[in-house]
């Protein structure tokens, strides 16, 4: 694989039903397809069909994969409870990994994680793709140009139905719905406003009976001084995925969402007040693996940092997990971020 193009990049995927993005990812970068691989069978073939991968390069058990020299992205996109283990073993066999959020479900799986990246000099990605989903790409510039001003409060929700998946790897009780899709929300304000120095939260469990987690949380946290946010998080709502988010500065407001084909910009005019706002017409793009492959690739081909390194996918995981024993301690928590 080479910076000049004349050699293209060579992609494996592991886990195929999420993770046929990854694949289309690989694609749209113009990645050549050097292996796939899933332990169910039938999810294998039907990816392999679907991208016209030949069946030698079809594999049941990602650990046929470690030993080859001519991969240069492995995507991870198994269950929660694998990340790290797969993770880890792909860096250490000198692959550059790219893993679906959360990084891990717990703390010492997160370390491991971190380790790896540490040890193996292989490069490592968490895929938090809400940081590549144009309306958070588009309140993210805006902010960093100053637009709305110094952020004084901000919050997010991820809402979204869990029902039909309660039977699923998703019910497992480490698996909280905080940690496994408040993760967006929580990486979300992480990015955008920076890193919660104490959170409070509340569980509701009202939706999902049977799964032994909470199916509802609402948090509050405190930044900086005079800087607060606030998370909601529910897995069972009736209504359609959101992940709508506010952003109050002291010259204006945003508010977006994932799911919207427009964003409203409010700006304080002369005479210090917002009027008519500004609506700012957005592509709708939830899941843009395209972008989130491209960012990775390139920092493999010009050695260059990855933002959503390990630690940072550690970082994300212990605010949703200090939320988690918040709501269960009903105490303050203080996020540790030494890793
Ligand atoms: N970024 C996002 O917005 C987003 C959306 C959905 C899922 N995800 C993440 O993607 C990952 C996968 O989620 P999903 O919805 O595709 O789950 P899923 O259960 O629908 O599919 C998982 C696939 O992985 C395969 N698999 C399981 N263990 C394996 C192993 N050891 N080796 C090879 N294949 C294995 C399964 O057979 C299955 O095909 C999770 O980490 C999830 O949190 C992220």
């Amino acid at each position: 694989m080479q910076a000049n193009g004349t050699e293209k990049l060579k992609s494996a995927h592991i886990g195929l039903k999420f993770g046929m993005s990854h694949i289309e990812g690989a694609l749209a970068y113009g990645a050549e397809i050097a292996a796939i691989c899933d332990s169910n069978r039938e999810n294998l073939d039907f990816a392999g069909e679907r991208y016209g991968i030949p069946e030698e390069k079809r594999y049941t058990d990602y650990r046929d994969i470690l030993g080859s020299n001519d991969i240069d992205i492995v995507t991870v996109a198994v269950p929660d409870q694998q990340h790290a283990r797969i993770s880890c073993e792909l860096l250490y066999a000198g692959k550059n990994v790219l893993c679906e959020k959360p990084l891990a479900l717990k703390r010492e799986d997160c370390e491991e994680i971190i380790r790896a990246e540490r040890e193996s000099g292989s490069k490592f990605m968490v895929g938090q793709i809400c940081r590549f989903t144009p309306a958070f790409e588009k309140a993210k510039q805006l902010i960093d140009e100053g637009v709305i001003g110094e952020i004084y409060f901000a919050e997010s929700e991820y809402a979204h139905d869990y029902m039909y998946l309660v039977d699923t790897w998703r019910a497992d009780p480490d698996r909280h719905g905080v940690i496994g899709g408040g993760c967006h929300a929580v990486d979300l304000l992480r990015w955008l406003v920076g890193d919660p120095k104490e959170v409070f939260a509340y569980g509701m469990h009202k939706l999902l009976p049977t799964v032994a987690y909470d199916d509802a949380t609402i948090a509050v946290m405190k930044f900086d001084e005079n800087v607060a946010g606030k998370i909601f998080v529910s897995t069972g709502c009736k209504r359609d995925y959101t992940m709508r988010t506010l952003i109050y500065g002291t010259k204006g407001t945003i508010i977006c969402d994932n799911t919207s084909p427009t964003m409203t910009l409010f700006t304080a005019g002369e005479d210090g007040m917002a009027h008519e706002p500004e609506i700012i017409d957005i592509t709708v793009n939830n899941h843009n693996a395209a972008r989130e492959f491209e960012v990775f690739a390139d920092s493999i081909i010009n050695n260059t940092p990855v933002a959503t390194d390990a630690v940072e996918g550690a970082k994300t995981v212990e605010v949703c997990r200090a939320i988690v024993e918040s709501s269960a301690s009903g105490r303050i928590v203080t996020p540790d971020y030494d890793f």
